[in-house]
């Protein structure tokens, strides 16, 4: 069945996941190439409504719009009339009258691309909204993950960090568990929740959490903008308790682990500088990634569609 929105991760079925996924690779095929677009969807609209701020998420969806041929607008949030106090109500009938295909929207209210979704004929794909969902980020961490491990039934990701406020850790440990990948989460027990999926291991230590033999190690933001207390005594004190310090990325390499981060990166805090460097660090594959499979996602949506 045809889908208009793609909201979250958990309403997906493992065959829309899987499609999705194969749909991205002769996408990326065509970033090798000399013209790197093609006219999928020429003449459809994209409307980029974000209201938080975003790097990767957002000039992924603009450059994902444009291969695909679509005529893509951005939303200037910070001088609409948003700032003289209009709803997003309001915003969305009045962009509804510019008939939009598509709208990708950012925003700390979990939620609110649902809402959205229900006042407009036009696809809305969630690019975050609080610490709810961010389904592209899972979708591309996936197809990193099946690039290197193309089956990956029974593969073993380590999710770090601050999980509590995490749409990322929310999102990926959906669809990863989905595609049949074994997830565990390691962080201060302050940010570890205890309540949720029951097959899904929890550590606060990260010798245990090691212990446990992961295939990648998945560093999460420590996101400061989302932790209205302290949850653990300083940033110092995060780093050397659950960052990637150089003695730990030396262990990592003789391993053979791949690391992730859906970045932004704290460096520093999540892990130091050498990371970067690392020949088994994913980071960059996960930031070209998202274009393929943002672009798989634009193509699949059907605007109009009728939902269930
Ligand atoms: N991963 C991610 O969502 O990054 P941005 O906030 O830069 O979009």
């Amino acid at each position: 069945m045809p889908r208009k929105d793609l909201l979250d991760i958990a309403s997906l079925e493992r065959g829309e996941i899987e499609h999705l996924l194969d749909q991205a690779i002769p996408f990326k095929e065509l970033f090798t190439r000399s013209v790197k677009k093609v006219p999928a969807l020429k003449g459809k609209s994209v409307l980029m409504l974000f209201y938080e701020a975003s790097t990767r998420t957002h000039s992924s969806f603009e450059v994902a719009a444009k291969r695909l041929s679509a005529d893509v607008t951005n939303f200037d949030v910070a001088h609409s009339s948003i700032t003289k106090g209009e709803s997003v109500r309001e915003t969305i009938e009045t962009l509804q009258a510019m008939r939009s295909d598509f709208i990708i929207v950012r925003h700390s209210r979990a939620g609110l691309p649902g809402t959205i979704a229900r006042l407009t004929r036009a696809s809305v794909i969630n690019a975050g909204d609080g610490a709810h969902a961010h389904p592209t980020q899972a979708l591309l961490d996936a197809f990193t993950i099946k690039e290197k491990f193309p089956a990956p039934t029974g593969k073993r990701v380590l999710l770090v960090g601050d999980i509590l406020h995490s749409r990322v850790a929310r999102s990926t440990s959906t669809i990863l568990q989905k595609i049949g990948v074994e997830v565990a989460f390691l962080g201060p027990g302050s940010l570890v929740p205890k309540i949720g999926p029951e097959n899904i291991r929890r550590f606060t230590d990260y010798q245990e959490a090691m212990a446990w033999a992961p295939d990648f190690v998945y560093l999460l933001r420590v996101q400061m903008e989302r932790q209205d207390v302290q949850y653990f005594p300083s940033l110092r004190e995060y780093h050397r308790l659950y960052g990637i310090t150089e003695a730990r990325l030396a262990d990592i390499r003789q391993r053979g682990l791949y690391i992730m981060h859906p970045g932004p990166v704290n460096r520093g805090v999540e892990l130091c500088d050498a990371v970067m460097d690392y020949e088994r660090s994913l980071i960059n594959d996960q930031v070209e990634n998202g274009i393929a499979v943002r672009m798989a996602v634009l193509y699949w949506l059907k605007p109009g569609a009728k939902e269930e």
